[in-house]
């Protein structure tokens, strides 16, 4: 069935990403296409959106891209600098007007099908810096927008042709903070352009396994089978489309999955009933190896990376993959040539560049069921197919599992002038009434874009929540070298640290596996597993005055899609749960949570 459809001009950041997803919520296809994609290629959709930009202004260079697309007979809808350039090319004048930035009231002037079922008061979320200051002769203000309560007026907020059909923002209706910013992109899809909305996951499912049966044909196909949702609703479906007897699943175990991992993944897919030709190969010692008494964490990331290579390469051989179509369960934004943090694929890259995969995607050997789905449409399509809900909704897990999460160490600290880091944050955490205290290791944070490698800072002292991020940001702000600050919640303040020799060995994973199920069981028994984004636990290897080797770090963390993220807050009687299980384990020198935003930290710790 040929769905009508919306194209979506990605102008960078995530916003082209949420009104694609919004849009298809109205039950409407929308695609995402770039900025200087040939005006050929909007011809067929029902519609076009103008994304926002987090960067781009309209002047000068910015506003260079296929403008030719005005020209296409189809309506367009601008939100934020989309809005500004649908004013200026049809004769309206854009000025640097100042960062506005919140939620502001909507007053609706006009009745018009694009604001139907609405209020004529809305709360919006406003978040720009050029603005509309003047329109075109056939354009009228729809709206104008109240920052806060007693904020200033901003005339033009909402502005609209209907001879041109040409529709424009300054909000941002496509965030949650807009309340009815989703019926707003729905009305412009249905009412405006008279899309017919017949997109589905139903209508998504039948149409995959139609595709899929016709792509593969009477061969079989390979799919590795990690346990993460992408890949296991890809398998349910090509079950269903192919009949399990025609699907070929390989689990590796790394031997850096979480405690009991593999079996559980090969007991769902048996579940699932998928476990015809299931394949599963414990890989440890081979990682393990390539890995030896690596402390780098980008070259221990390569090694993990080439060893999975490696044994690919060889399973696939052995189980004749040359015969099947390779499966994969690429999702919409891995195939679309955004900008988005490719370094998180770097195992899927990995896979990719396998020699052996690589010439099956020359021959057009690869079938992707779920190219053209977002992440939350994979877990509405696994939760429609029967998938357990604790296997769609499971937290993110980085491809070389705990691998980024055991820092290593030959026993030496850096060479870095630690006191006077000391120096410089002591003051900050003493103001609160905490005491900080500056560790001799260093983990991955982010700065301007750029990966950076500084000293974390204990804080130490009873305080709220608020108060711990408030000193956490302040020290982050204002102390050059240090990149996280975590709260110590198990014994004295760590006045003697020391260094200890540690490696990827099989005990320090076990024991780091040991801590994150004590983890992960509080989160799930005090039914937080699922308000919480993602709580990656580190070891970093420190004997902490004079005890133990290993210090524990818990990093809950609210977020939405992994570029930035702050810090989540456990209850107190969850703390004392984890404290109580860590203290049972053995070499522990300590336990923190972690306070860091990102940025400046990074999710994990390498
Ligand atoms: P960071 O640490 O960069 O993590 O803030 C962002 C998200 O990506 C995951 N992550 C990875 N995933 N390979 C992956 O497949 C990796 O090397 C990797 N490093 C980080 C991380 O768990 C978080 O969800």
């Amino acid at each position: 069935m040929k769905h009508d459809s919306i194209a979506v001009i990605d102008f960078g950041g995530q916003y082209a990403h949420l009104i694609a997803t919004k849009v298809r919520r109205a039950g409407v296809l929308a695609e995402i296409r770039q900025p200087d994609d040939p005006t050929d290629m909007f011809r067929g959709y029902k519609g076009v959106i103008l994304s926002g930009s987090p960067s781009l202004s309209a002047f000068g260079e910015d506003s260079e891209w296929n403008k030719e697309v005005f020209e296409l007979d189809i309506p367009i809808l601008g939100f934020c600098f989309g809005h500004q350039e649908i004013a200026k090319y049809y004769g309206g004048r854009v000025e640097h007007g100042g960062r506005e930035w919140g939620l502001a009231t909507l007053n609706i002037l006009v009745d018009h099908p694009i604001f139907k079922g609405l209020e004529k008061k809305e709360t919006v979320w406003m978040s720009h810096f050029d603005t509309v200051v003047a329109i075109g002769p056939d354009f009228c203000e729809y709206g104008y927008s109240k920052l806060g309560e007693t904020g200033k007026e901003h005339r033009l907020a909402a502005i609209g042709s209907d001879k041109y059909r040409r529709y424009g923002f300054q909000f941002h209706p496509e965030v949650e903070n807009s309340v009815h910013g989703d019926e707003m992109i729905a009305n412009f899809v249905i009412e405006i352009c008279k899309c017919n909305p017949t997109w589905s996951m139903e209508a998504y499912l039948a149409e995959t396994v139609e595709r899929v049966r016709a792509q593969v044909g009477d061969r079989s196909v390979f799919l590795l089978a990690s346990g993460g949702v992408d890949s296991t609703v890809a398998a349910k479906v090509f079950g269903l489309a192919l009949g399990a007897d025609r699907l070929h699943l390989l689990h590796v175990d790394n031997g850096m999955m979480r405690k009991g991992e593999s079996q559980r993944v090969l007991k769902m897919y048996a579940d699932l009933g998928l476990d015809q030709n299931l394949h599963f190969i414990d890989a440890t010692d081979e990682f393990l190896a390539a890995i030896g008494n690596e402390t780098d964490p980008e070259k221990k990331r390569r090694a993990i990376g080439t060893t999975f290579v490696e044994v690919f390469d060889r399973e696939a051989k052995r189980l004749g993959i040359e015969s099947h179509l390779l499966g994969q369960g690429t999702i919409y934004p891995d195939t679309i040539e955004t900008g988005g943090t490719k370094r998180a694929d770097t195992i899927k890259t990995h896979h990719n560049r396998v020699p052996i995969i690589e010439k099956l995607i020359k021959e057009g050997r690869v079938v992707e069921p779920l190219a053209e789905l977002y992440k939350v449409e994979v877990r509405e399509l696994g939760e429609k197919l029967g998938i357990p809900r604790e296997a769609i909704w499971r937290h993110p897990f980085p491809g070389p599992g705990l691998g980024v999460r055991l820092l290593c160490s030959n026993g030496v600290a850096p060479k870095d002038d630690i006191a006077s880091l000391q120096a410089a944050v002591s003051p900050i955490a003493e103001s609160f009434g905490l005491r900080a205290y500056v560790l001799p290791i260093k983990s991955v944070g982010v700065k301007a874009d750029l990966r950076s490698y500084e000293h974390p800072v204990v804080l130490c002292g009873d305080a709220s929540f608020e108060k711990l991020t408030e000193v956490s940001g302040n020290i982050l702000k204002e102390v050059q070298g240090i990149n996280r600050c975590i709260w110590n919640v198990m014994g004295d303040d760590p006045k003697t640290v020391e260094v200890v020799e540690g490696y990827m060995t099989r005990d320090r994973l076990d024991l780091l596996r040991e801590a994150d199920q004590i983890v992960m069981d509080a989160l799930r028994h005090h039914h937080l597993y699922d308000c919480i984004w993602q709580c990656p636990t580190a070891m970093v290897p420190l004997k902490i005055n004079g005890v133990g080797r290993e210090l524990v770090i818990v990093r809950p963390i609210k977020s939405e899609r992994a570029m930035s993220a702050t810090a989540a807050e456990l209850p107190p009687v969850v703390i004392d749960e984890i404290r109580r299980g860590i203290e049972k384990l053995p070499r522990i020198s300590g336990l923190t949570l972690d306070l860091t935003s990102k940025p400046p930290g990074t999710i994990e710790w390498e």
